[in-house]
């Protein structure tokens, strides 16, 4: 019996429908998986560099099996939303700044942000390419984040509408940090007024008044045109800022093997263009700020310089048992330094 026009046209139908479902699969695998990846620093910095490094390598490295989106300068998410985003999901990497881990609950990351606890970039590296670095990023894993790797940005600079040479010089002034109890700590140590705001919402907060000073590394400060509202900057080098680049643990944990396999290379090969990309960015923004006219740079004086660390160098013992003894003791041994020569 032969089959109606209406059966087998529904016969073709049925046809096509399966040999959909059978493509299905591989073309699952086919289609690039994404990364979103959040930050909220311009393009041209250390940071926003590295990441965009990154989409570029971990789309050659795995083929074009992995589309990494890179959104930076707060576009899709400020600073307290994007960790929030990464634990739902909603992004799969971010690189947030060391000082904004402590809210998540891992207070240890504060360390890096005590004042004057590295001298130079050496000191830095002793803990980050280390084992102390190593065992700080494990801690990230029972929020549900894998930590990657560890970029560098620089040492911070003070701003604001007066010259900041002598610690009184400081009394009074209202100046903006990160999401940090110990960064709170140190500018209350020089009789400052600490107040947290998000990176995006700095310059703003500086042009109008909200607040009338920060603190950052230069190449922030430029790129976000900071110079254009603060009319004094002291290279006083007191602290440090860098980051970790982070994932969504369940993400990273169920990437096929060759997948995260290319990605860790491509994380590799960021970092390098991060680390050694960013003392050279500082110094440039540093002479850009300076050739624009509209701040003036104050070099302090080695006597200066140790009036502040003096002052601020309570912070460690104050900050001890919040951000924990051991931490804070294996980066001394780290980094060679004995506090009680202080
Ligand atoms: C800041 O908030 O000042 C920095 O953490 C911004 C950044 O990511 O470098």
């Amino acid at each position: 019996m032969r089959s109606s026009p209406t059966s087998q046209a529904l016969r073709r139908g049925l046809l096509a429908l399966a040999a959909t479902a059978a493509l299905l699969p591989s073309a699952f695998a086919q289609s690039p998986i994404i990364i979103k990846f959040s930050h909220v620093v311009a393009i041209d910095t250390p940071k926003g560099k590295a990441a965009e490094f990154f989409a570029k390598r971990a789309a050659e490295l795995t083929k074009g099996k992995v589309k990494v989106e890179v959104y930076p300068n707060s576009q899709l998410y400020k600073d307290k939303e994007e960790m929030e985003a990464l634990q739902l999901g909603s992004v799969q990497m971010l690189a947030p700044s060391l000082s904004k881990f402590a809210p998540l609950g891992v207070k240890e990351f504060e360390a890096f942000d005590l004042p004057f606890i590295f001298d130079d970039y050496n000191d830095l590296h002793a803990v980050t390419q280390g084992p102390v670095g190593a065992k700080l990023l494990k801690k990230l894993e029972s929020r549900g984040i894998t930590g990657l790797a560890y970029w560098d940005n620089g040492f911070k600079v003070m701003s604001a509408n007066k010259p900041l040479k002598a610690v009184e010089d400081y009394k009074g002034v209202k100046m903006r940090i990160q999401s940090s109890k110990v960064l709170d700590a140190q500018m209350r140590a020089v009789g400052a007024l600490p107040q947290v705001l998000a990176f995006s919402e700095t310059y703003q907060a500086l042009q109008t008044g909200v607040v009338d000073g920060t603190e950052n590394p230069p190449s922030n400060l430029y790129t976000q045109k900071m110079h254009e509202v603060q009319k004094h900057l002291t290279v006083t080098n007191h602290g440090y800022l860098g980051y970790a680049v982070v994932v969504n643990k369940k993400f990273w944990d169920g990437l096929p093997a060759d997948i995260r396999a290319a990605l860790t290379k491509a994380m590799a090969e960021s970092t390098k263009v991060a680390n050694d990309t960013a003392f050279q960015d500082n110094q440039d923004a540093l002479a850009k700020v300076k050739a624009s006219g509209k701040t003036a740079i104050y070099q302090p004086t080695l006597g200066e310089r140790f009036l502040l660390k003096k002052a601020m160098f309570p912070v460690h013992k104050q900050m001890a048992s919040r951000i924990g003894e051991e931490t804070i003791q294996d980066i001394y041994k780290a980094t060679n330094f004995d506090p009680n020569k202080m």
